[in-house]
This record gives structure tokens, C-alpha cells and sequence, in this order.
């Protein structure tokens, strides 16, 4: 036995040996115990510079999935490529793809595969929009954490998402796709969704992916609320309203940002020098990297600031996006940029290592490969459903319920289920769908069915189509109707309405929408309760009158339906409330809680409306059960900038139903240097009080975070003077010294 083994050990070692004196020895840069610093100085330097341009580019794979689209493709991808949005979601394909670049190329560089999982890979959570009216950071970081897992498990290491552009316009189309008008809620839910895909730690784990703070910046400002468009933004708003959600992203530890399509005040996202090197990566110290959005670059000349694409090329790459997101125009142009000295090698060399540095950091050098499990084990999995339920549930708004028509009373035996969405679970789904499928996700009809089994008949009419003249079925909802005791309308928007490229100049439901809602009322006077699917705040004015209960249920998703079925039945109470003012019409556009006082506040009053307020206010939103607010109680009524204060107030579920309340907490500073928001939201809460419970809040007020503004130039300016802290209907007054 020993002779064998002494004669291996000799082979063995003069293997090593003459490898080490060949000098082969594993290069620094695939040494997994190596620090990820030094692995990306080692393999910078070994890279040409052809290497390095395939790196800052991106393309698409997997566009369309017939098997000769994707030979073709195979067969023309360069395995350098930095990074692909890959379309597909099929591991093995994935894989096939990653093992060229690891073994057809030089050195072996993974390639970054993306994609758009903006609210759930499979399993289809609601839209955000939705996510953010339950003001439930915590559940929103577990779906992020499921789309992660399903995402990687699909071969996606990155996700363009979360999108975190405060919106106050809701003609713009992509308002469906952040977390409202609000600069400190869309930052709880930045932060929330960061560690939700990316997890706790710096190096990211096997089932995690990395995240994007995307659109950078301002996006939602889009002129006219048009799509695209220049965005008139000041310093002053960037630094208050605008920056705050990608700082608090940043310091959350994200990997990527993605610059926006807009023009910035006359220098595009793209070209923004000022935002993306100086704010972004010198005074943030962000460390990962820039990546344009989608042919960004070469839209750079009709934006009127380049005049081919070698200025494209140019500007951008000089301004800090380091990666190039599909026009191909690094490829095209920095190496002759970098002949004529126009780019400079350092900057591609930080672009570079920035691309490689994520990479490590993802694991993608030591594991390229996704490991392969049957669809079966990798989507919609019990937690998943469970997750996905509880946070469509905790979306929805309920607006107005006349009379406590909701829930639906143990007397009503018959009703009529009207409406274009009743049987439709593919605009359920929202925008940007991630790779969720329509018939995983259950109609209303069918939940209805379900939650009502037998003990209430439905009567079903579609009534109208989501907008035409066609008002041909009017007659049987009218007879559905009228052989029901109640109504339920089941009316809204189409997916297509909201999300990118989908503005829309009137926020009304279509005419005929309206029109069935007023026919049912005058024909039939059955009570009406009218629950919503749409992507963006709807002016209601037209309608509101003759309706007793409005559920806005916006698009929830794959297990939507059940969380409707679940509100209606009263098996849910509702908890949501506004991330996002409802204007009265639109030409009320924008109104937004944080505003400036006018000078005039009784006057300048919309002539025709006879008020300035919406129909419903961020923060607004009912339940089935009542909460009584105790006094708020403050620690001290004047404090000095280096003490805290704690506000803390006692809520009790004076009703019957057990019930989760989210206390919010403004602050208001009436006298400062510059004119500051009428309120401002600071804190926010959410917990379950049981009937009969009394839960207490509390709020810890540390100045410098909670009460400093930033000025035009971002430095934080904290006043002595008098405070407001109002949370409820109260209003409680406190000093701020020196
Ligand atoms: C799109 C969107 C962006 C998305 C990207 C990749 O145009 O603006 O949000 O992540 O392209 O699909």
C-alpha cells in the first residue's frame, strides 16, 4: 500500500515544482482569500485596453426567447461584455453564457447579469407605489429579499430597482414605480429595499443581488409630467427634495446607480458632472458604480449637448457614468477619445474598477455559476405567497366609507360585481412585471368566489372596457344590479397606463367608467362601492358623490385579489394609508403635503373649485376599527441643539376590530433663514393594537438629524427658534436653543 502512495506524492510534487519554476502560479486576482482591492488593482493591470472598454458596456441577451433569436445572439455576443440585461430566466441558458466569458476569454471576467425586478422576479408583489401606502419598511425589505432569491435563482446578480424618485405629478406614468411625494418615506423604503436585496452584509451572499438607486435625478419633475422631458430643477430642491432617498440608498450600502434620462436644469443626468462624480462619489465616497439608463448616452445629441458620439462618449464617461447601457457607444469611441486625449486613462481605469469591484464584491469570480434547481423550488414558494398577501393587504387605502358600508354586512346576500377589471388578473400586475406570469395570478372573481363561498351570490357583468365609447353592456350591470342589495365596481387602469412612457393629460377614470358609475346610481340607487386598480393617484371628483365606499387596491399583484376579497369581506382590516395626494382634478397638478405656505393662504383659491385642497391628503386613509390618540408628551419644551427630545403618545383600538396603526410624526419650522415645508414627515411607525389595546408610540427627536435642512450647496443648517411637532391633530410647540 505505501509504495503507491509515496510514488503519488512524488508526482505531485514535481508538478508543483516545475509549475513554480515556470513561474505559473495563480494569479492574485483569482485568489478567492486574496482582499477584493487588491484582486481588482491585480486584474486592472493585466487588462488591454480593448478589455477594459468591453467592461463599461452593457447589452441585452434573452430579448426574445425563440430558440433561433437566441443562437443568433449566442453567436454574436462578445464574452468581454461587462454586463447583460438578460431576459431570459433560465438558469442553464444563463450559465452557458457565463462559461464562455470564464473560459473562451483572457482573463475570465464574469459577466454582470441584470434586469428590471421592480416590484418581485415570479412572484409579483404590488407596485410600489402600493408598497409605500403600507408604511411597513420591514415587510417591504422581506419581499425584496424574496425577489432576490427568486431573481438570482434565475440567473439575475442585479436588479434596477428600487426606483426612488420622489413624484408629484400623476400625468407621469412612472409615479406607479416609487414610493410617492415624499422625501423621508421613500427614503425608509430606499433603505428597506437595499438590504433587501443586497443583505446585511458588505459581500453579498449566494442569495442576494445588487441593488439600484435609479433614476438619478429629479426624473419625476418631468415637464408636464411628460415622460423624458427637461426637468426644472434648483439647487435648492435638489438638496431638499430630491437627494435625501439616494443618500440614504448610498449610505445603505448600494452597489449601482443608474443616471436618468432627464435634462437637469441644461446638463443632463448623464453629463452631471456636479451629481454624479462631485455629490455622488466624492462627497458621498459611493464606491460602486454609474450606469447610464437605456441609450442614454447617444440620446445625449438630441438633448442638444452633443453633437456626435464621440461627445457622447466624452462627456459621459468624464462626468462619472462608468457603465453604458446598451447604445454601444464606449465601445465605438473611447479608444480613439483616448488617442486624441479627450478621456483620460485614469477616469476608465476608476470606471473600471468600480465594474470590478462589484463584481467581487457579488462573488461573481469565485461563483459565476447559478446554481440549477427546478422552477418548481425556486418561485412562488409558501413564504413567498405569504409575504406577497400580507403586503397587498397592508397597500390598500380605504378612502371613503359611507356609513360603514365596509365591510360588507352579514345581511347582504346578493351582489353585483361590475366591471372591466372583475375577471382580468393581468392588470392586476402593474408595470414592469419582472418575470411573473398572468396565470399564476388570481382574478377578483375568482377571490370573490372564494371568500363568499356560497354565503353571498354574485351577480357579474362586465359592464364597459377600460375606455371606449362602447356602452353596450351598461344594461345588464344596470340588471345585475338591480336584482342585487349591493354594488361593487371594479374600475380603473390598465397596466400600459402607468409605468414608463405612459403619460396620461386627464387623471379621471375614462369617461365611460364614469358614466357606468352614474348610470347604476340613477337607474338602479342600489348602494355602490367602488374599488380601484391603477398606477397613479385618479382624480375623483366626478365620481366621488355617488358612491358610499372607495378601496383603492392600486395593482397588488399575485395574491391581490385574495387581499381585496379579504378588505371587502372584513376578514382584512385596512391599514394603508397615502403615499401620494389625490388632487380633486387634474389641473390641480401638483398639490403635495409638504409644501410651501402661500402668502396669501385664504386667497388665490382656484375660482372654480372653491378650495386648493385635494380630494385625499398624503398620509389619509380609513379602517374598521377607531384609535383614540392620548396627549403627546414631550420630554422638554425647549431643548438645546446638542439634547434630544422624546415625543411619545398613547393610541388605543377603541373598536372592535383588532387593527395596525401607523402613527406619523411632522415637524413644521415657521420661522427659518428660507421658507421650510408647511410640515414635513420625519418618523413613521406602524404597529398592531389589539381591540380594546393601547400601544405607545414614541418618537426621539436628535436635532441635527430630525430638524437641520440642507441649504443649496447641501450643508446642513440647523436654526435655534420655535418647532412644531404635529402628529394626529395635534400640535405641540418646542424651543430649539443654541
Ligand atoms: C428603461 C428604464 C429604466 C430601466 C432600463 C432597463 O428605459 O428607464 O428604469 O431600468 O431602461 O430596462
Amino acid at each position: 500500500m505505501k509504495k503507491p502512495l509515496i510514488f503519488l506524492t512524488g508526482i505531485l510534487l514535481l508538478a508543483g515544482l516545475s509549475s513554480l519554476k515556470k513561474g505559473y502560479k495563480t494569479p492574485l486576482y483569482k485568489d478567492e482569500h486574496a482582499p477584493i482591492k487588491q484582486r481588482v488593482e491585480d486584474l486592472l493591470k493585466r487588462m488591454t485596453l480593448d478589455e477594459k472598454m468591453m467592461q463599461l458596456s452593457q447589452y441585452t441577451f434573452g430579448l426574445n426567447d425563440n430558440p433561433n433569436n437566441i443562437e443568433r445572439e449566442k453567436s454574436t455576443l462578445d464574452p468581454r461584455v461587462g454586463s447583460l440585461i438578460y431576459f431570459g430566466n433560465d438558469p442553464i441558458l444563463r450559465n452557458e453564457i457565463q462559461k464562455r466569458a470564464i473560459e473562451e476569454t483572457r482573463l475570465g471576467i464574469p459577466i454582470l447579469f441584470g434586469f428590471d425586478i421592480i416590484h418581485g422576479c415570479k412572484t409579483l408583489f404590488p407596485i410600489p407605489l402600493a408598497t409605500g401606502c403600507s408604511f411597513d419598511t420591514a415587510l417591504a425589505r422581506k419581499a425584496c429579499e424574496i425577489a432576490a432569491r427568486e431573481s438570482y435563482l434565475s440567473g439575475i446578480n442585479w436588479t434596477f430597482s428600487p426606483m426612488i424618485n420622489i413624484a408629484r405629478d400623476p400625468r407621469w406614468g412612472r409615479i406607479s414605480e416609487g414610493y410617492g411625494e415624499d422625501p423621508y418615506t421613500t427614503s425608509m423604503f430606499a433603505i428597506a429595499s437595499v438590504k433587501g436585496y443586497q443583505g446585511n452584509k458588505n459581500i453579498i451572499d449566494s442569495l442576494h443581488i445588487a441593488a439600484t438607486l435609479k433614476h438619478y435625478i429629479a426624473y419625476g419633475l418631468s415637464e408636464g409630467g411628460r415622460d423624458y422631458t427637461y426637468t426644472d430643477v434648483s439647487r435648492q430642491a435638489l438638496w431638499e427634495t430630491y437627494l435625501p432617498a439616494f443618500k440614504a440608498g448610498v449610505d445603505a450600502g448600494a452597489k449601482t446607480v443608474m443616471s436618468s434620462f432627464n435634462d437637469i436644469s441644461g446638463t443632463p443626468a448623464t453629463i452631471n458632472k456636479y451629481l454624479l462624480t462631485d455629490v455622488l462619489k466624492n462627497d458621498w465616497g459611493f464606491k460602486g458604480f454609474v450606469v447610464s439608463d437605456w441609450d442614454a448616452i447617444a440620446q445625449l445629441m438630441a438633448q442638444g449637448v452633443a453633437k456626435d458620439s464621440m461627445a457622447c462618449a466624452q462627456k459621459a464617461l468624464m462626468a462619472g457614468t462608468d457603465m453604458d447601457m446598451l447604445d454601444g457607444i464606449y465601445e465605438q469611441n473611447l479608444k480613439e477619445l483616448l488617442k486624441e486625449h479627450r478621456v483620460t486613462m485614469q477616469r476608465m481605469d476608476d470606471a473600471v474598477r468600480r465594474i470590478l469591484t462589484v463584481k467581487f464584491q457579488l462573488g461573481l469570480f469565485d461563483h459565476p455559476y447559478t446554481p440549477v434547481i427546478p422552477a418548481s423550488q425556486r418561485y412562488l414558494q409558501p413564504h413567498a405567497r405569504t409575504i406577497a398577501s400580507k403586503l397587498a393587504a397592508e397597500s390598500m387605502v380605504l378612502l371613503k366609507n359611507k356609513k360603514n358600508i365596509l365591510p360588507i354586512s352579514s345581511s347582504v346576500k346578493s351582489i353585483a360585481v361590475i366591471g372591466p377589471m372583475v375577471k382580468d388578473s393581468f392588470d392586476l400586475m402593474g408595470a414592469w412585471r419582472g418575470r411573473a406570469d398572468v396565470k399564476d395570478v388570481e382574478s377578483i372573481y375568482t377571490a370573490l368566489q372564494e371568500e363568499f363561498n356560497g354565503k353571498i351570490s354574485l351577480h357579474y357583468a362586465k359592464g364597459c372596457d377600460f375606455d371606449s365609447k362602447d356602452k353596450s353592456d351598461f344594461d345588464s350591470a344596470i340588471q345585475a344590479a338591480k336584482i342585487s342589495d349591493e354594488v361593487i365596481l371594479f374600475l380603473g387602469e390598465k397596466n400600459g397606463w402607468s409605468g414608463e412612457n405612459a403619460s396620461r393629460s386627464n387623471i379621471s377614470l375614462p369617461k365611460v367608467q364614469e358614466d357606468l358609475i352614474k348610470a347604476i346610481k340613477e337607474k338602479t340607487g342600489k348602494p355602490v362601492i367602488l374599488v380601484l386598480n391603477n398606477g397613479r393617484p385618479l382624480a375623483l371628483a366626478n365620481i366621488e358623490p355617488d358612491v358610499n365606499a372607495i378601496l383603492e387596491a392600486w395593482q397588488p399583484g399575485t395574491l391581490g385579489a385574495s387581499a381585496i376579497a379579504g378588505i371587502l369581506s372584513g376578514r382584512i382590516n385596512p391599514s394603508g394609508k397615502l403615499d401620494v395626494t389625490f388632487p380633486l382634478t387634474t389641473g390641480q397638478i401638483p398639490v403635495f403635503y409638504d409644501m410651501r405656505q402661500s402668502a396669501r393662504p385664504q386667497s388665490g383659491i382656484y375660482q372654480d373649485l372653491g378650495t386648493n385642497d385635494p380630494m385625499y391628503w398624503f398620509g389619509y386613509g380609513l379602517t374598521y376599527t377607531t384609535y383614540h390618540f392620548g396627549k403627546v408628551k414631550l420630554s422638554a419644551t425647549s431643548i438645546k441643539k446638542k439634547q434630544q427630545l422624546i415625543a411619545t403618545v398613547h393610541v388605543t383600538n377603541t373598536g372592535t376590530r383588532d387593527g395596525e396603526e401607523t402613527v406619523l410624526w411632522y415637524i413644521s419650522h415657521p420661522e427659518a433663514t428660507i421658507s421650510r415645508p408647511q410640515k414635513e414627515l420625519k418618523h413613521f411607525q406602524k404597529l398592531g393594537i389589539k381591540a380594546g389595546q393601547t400601544v405607545t408610540y414614541k418618537f426621539v427627536i436628535n436635532p441635527k438629524a430630525v430638524l437641520a435642512y440642507p441649504n443649496d450647496k447641501g450643508e446642513s443648517i440647523l436654526e435655534a427658534g420655535d418647532y412644531y411637532l404635529m402628529v394626529g391633530n395635534q400640535k405641540l410647540r418646542f424651543e430649539l436653543r443654541n
